[in-house]
């Protein structure tokens, strides 16, 4: 089979296309023939040798975590899903065993881990992380879902939100950016987006944004928010100096939950301000599993349809890489083996 594996940790000219022996599935695994795998800034991480995920001696890497495609082969003691089955993956993999995982969620797992592997013709997976894809749900949409949109869609249950509300989310053009403004406004929930590019904003509206604001000065950016209103919750996956942005335009108790550091891995906060306000900041990883089940029902329901900036043949990973790290996109970049 062919992949697009990491051959040098150097950015997006370190990827090449390799020839790899097809996966064989063992026990309690399934192969998926991979119709669509999409890529996070996660892989871009990975990829800038920017990441503590990986070995980076240990190369070629096959990254890629949103598989969805066709089951075409299953190991011993699979009976969840059968050769021909139309399913997308979700990437956590956990021990099952610790406090965590009897507690839940799941995603809280003290071996929390992530599968890497569907930048490939073929994937070698668990078959129990397997969901199956109701007719109406293509599989290129649904390859669009498992971290972006499971993300945003954990944090934004843990920031609490009723319908009504106002959400802040800067940097809302991306992967997590996006999903959080349309599952806000599947919510109910009213939002402001912003974004460095003034051509972006018209497309943010049409997915849901009720306020978008053009920049990335958080000076600027908050003069701006306050105009427009007082948030009850911050999505926040820039980190660095939008982290004490969010808090000062935060309400009175409101919450800010953290996912991210795109723009720096650490920030000072005015630790008076924080409780004398009684705000709450909230870290959050992906979600569950079940979480990734109720985001293929709105997909097939209709209520959510995930922003696919474009589909690259796997022979142009390079260039889906490229695009990302240039800021040239606007939701959800998606390999097509
Ligand atoms: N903990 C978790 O479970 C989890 C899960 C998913 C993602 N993440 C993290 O969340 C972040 C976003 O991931 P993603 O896949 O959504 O990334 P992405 O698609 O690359 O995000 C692009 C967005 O970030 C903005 N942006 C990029 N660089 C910026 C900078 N230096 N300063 C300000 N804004 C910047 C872009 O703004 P413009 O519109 O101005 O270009 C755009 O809105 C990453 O740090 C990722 O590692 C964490
Ligand atoms: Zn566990």
């Amino acid at each position: 089979m062919r992949a697009a594996a990491f051959t040098d940790l150097t950015g997006p000219d370190g990827v090449a296309i390799v020839k790899q022996q097809t996966p064989s599935p063992g026990p309690g695994e399934a192969r998926i023939d991979v119709d669509a795998c999409s890529i996070n800034h996660h892989d871009l991480w990975i990829l800038d040798g920017a990441s503590a995920m990986i070995d980076p001696t240990d190369l070629p890497f096959v990254s890629g975590l949103d598989v969805a495609g066709v089951v075409d082969a299953v190991g011993d003691g699979v009976t969840g899903v059968e050769s021909g089955d139309r399913v997308v993956l979700c990437p956590n993999l956990t021990c099952g065993s610790c406090r965590f995982c009897r507690e839940g969620p799941e995603n809280l797992c003290a071996s929390y881990a992530l599968y890497h592997g569907g930048l490939a013709e073929d994937a070698r997976v668990e078959a129990d992380r397997l969901i199956h894809l109701p007719d109406g749900v293509a599989t290129t949409t649904a390859a669009a879902l498992p971290t972006a949109y499971l993300t945003a869609y954990h944090m934004l249950r843990r920031a609490a939100l009723e319908p009504g509300d106002l959400l802040f989310v800067p940097g809302a053009t991306g992967g997590v950016g996006v999903a959080a403004v349309q599952l806000a406004d599947v919510m109910g929930v009213r939002s402001i987006g912003t974004s460095s590019a003034a051509s972006k904003l018209e497309s943010l509206t049409d997915l849901g944004a009720d306020h978008t604001i053009e920049g990335t000065d958080p000076d600027h950016l908050r003069d701006a928010v306050r105009e427009v209103g007082t948030p009850d919750a911050v999505i926040n996956h820039l980190g660095g100096a939008y982290t004490g942005l969010g808090l000062d335009v935060l309400r009175r108790g409101g919450r800010m939950v953290v996912c991210g550091r795109t723009a720096g891995p650490t920030s000072e906060l005015d630790i008076g301000h924080l409780f004398r306000t009684h705000k709450r900041v909230i870290g959050s990883t992906m979600g569950t599993q079940a979480d990734l089940e109720r985001l293929v029902g709105l997909v097939a329901d209709g209520d959510l349809d995930p922003r696919i900036d474009r589909a690259y043949p796997l022979d142009e990973t390079a260039d889906a890489f490229a695009a990302m790290r240039d800021r040239e996109t606007l939701g959800k970049l998606v390999v097509t083996p």
